[in-house]
């Protein structure tokens, strides 16, 4: 099969477009026929080598944490799909990933893929809907007519979590630069600060139940924002370089958030795409042999908006 994979750490000139062992599943686990994967910040750091620590994979590695496509084989013991579902999911971290013709993952991992747009543009909302979905409402247990901050509003995560935020019923502020303020304002933002030219912390005037900061800010520039959330609210951050305050004295929690794979609720997010309450944006499709320029674009600091790539199109 063909696949995107790096055999040793590096820069984007590290990935090659060549041919794989297809994947056999075990007990347990599903063959998926990849339809697209996506591109996210942490492909990067995996690829470079920085997050071996957390995220440790062994080489050659394929990156693509996010799949969509069509169940084609499946192991021992596996009952919650079968061969020819449409299905997406959330890969694991450090087994090969979805930038190839086919992916083998614990086959819980996956949920029936949203039936109102196309297959490969599915692959754009499993971890980051996800990572949104568990900040608000896990980590911070948000609740219809409270206020929510979101720092980052015009990246991936944020698009969903302004999204999610405006569907359970809060007043959501958002900051986005000139580039994604149409998009995070048609996505349900109640304010859209910019940040390009607005200092947030100055910028809120009432204080907020909780902040989801999505941004690589300074962790000074995060403390300013945290002093935005009243006695009893919630910090809640995505950044792992940036240390998450927090104000025992005031009863304000911090969280680090750290997303995991949960078909029940990527379920859930698939069923508001299906009755049109959460839209999936795609900014790009790229086919797979341009993934190491999606990274490189990456890693020269250039925003590309949210990337699919897709390794088979038309697949249903
Ligand atoms: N811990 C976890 O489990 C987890 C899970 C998913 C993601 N993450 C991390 O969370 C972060 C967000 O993920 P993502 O996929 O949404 O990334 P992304 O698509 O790159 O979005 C980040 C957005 O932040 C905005 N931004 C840049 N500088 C800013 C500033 N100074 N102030 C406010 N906003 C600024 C940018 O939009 P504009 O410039 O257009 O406003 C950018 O699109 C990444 O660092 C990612 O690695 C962590």
């Amino acid at each position: 099969m063909k696949a995107v994979r790096f055999h040793e750490h590096g820069d984007s000139g590290v990935l090659r477009y060549e041919d794989a062992e297809q994947p056999v599943p075990a007990a347990g686990e599903a063959r998926v026929r990849v339809a697209a994967t996506s591109f996210n910040p942490v492909d990067g750091g995996i690829r470079g080598g920085y997050l071996q620590g957390p995220f440790p994979v062994t080489l050659p590695h394929v990156p693509g944490i996010e799949v969509s496509g069509t169940v084609d084989a499946i192991g021992e013991g596996v009952s919650n799909v079968a061969v020819g579902d449409a299905v997406v999911g959330f890969l694991s971290m450090t087994a090969d990933g979805a930038s190839a013709e086919y992916v083998v993952t614990p086959a819980e991992f996956l949920a029936p893929a949203p039936t109102s747009i196309p297959l490969a543009d599915a692959a754009a909302l499993p971890m980051v809907g996800l990572t949104a979905y568990q900040a608000l409402f896990d980590d911070a247990g948000l609740q219809a007519g409270q206020r929510v901050l979101i720092n980052g509003a015009g990246g991936a995560v944020g698009g969903y979590a302004v999204q999610l935020a405006k569907h359970a019923g809060a007043y959501v502020i958002a900051t986005a630069s000139p580039r994604s303020e149409g998009r995070v304002r048609s996505a349900g933002a109640d304010e859209v600060i910019d940040h390009t030219t607005t200092a947030v912390a100055d910028a809120v005037i009432e204080p907020v139940d909780v902040l989801l900061n999505l941004a690589r800010i300074d962790a000074d520039a995060l403390v300013a924002l945290a002093t935005l959330v009243r006695s009893g609210g919630v910090v809640l951050n995505s950044v792992p370089m940036i240390p998450t305050p927090a104000d025992e004295a005031r009863g304000v929690r911090g969280v680090g958030i750290f997303v995991r794979s949960d078909a029940d609720q990527l379920s859930r997010l698939v069923g508001l795409v299906d009755r049109g309450e959460l839209r999936v944006d795609v900014a790009q499709r790229v086919p797979l042999a341009e993934l190491p320029a999606v990274h490189a674009k990456d890693d020269a600091g250039e925003p590309s908006g949210r990337v699919v790539v897709v390794v088979v199109e038309h697949q249903n």
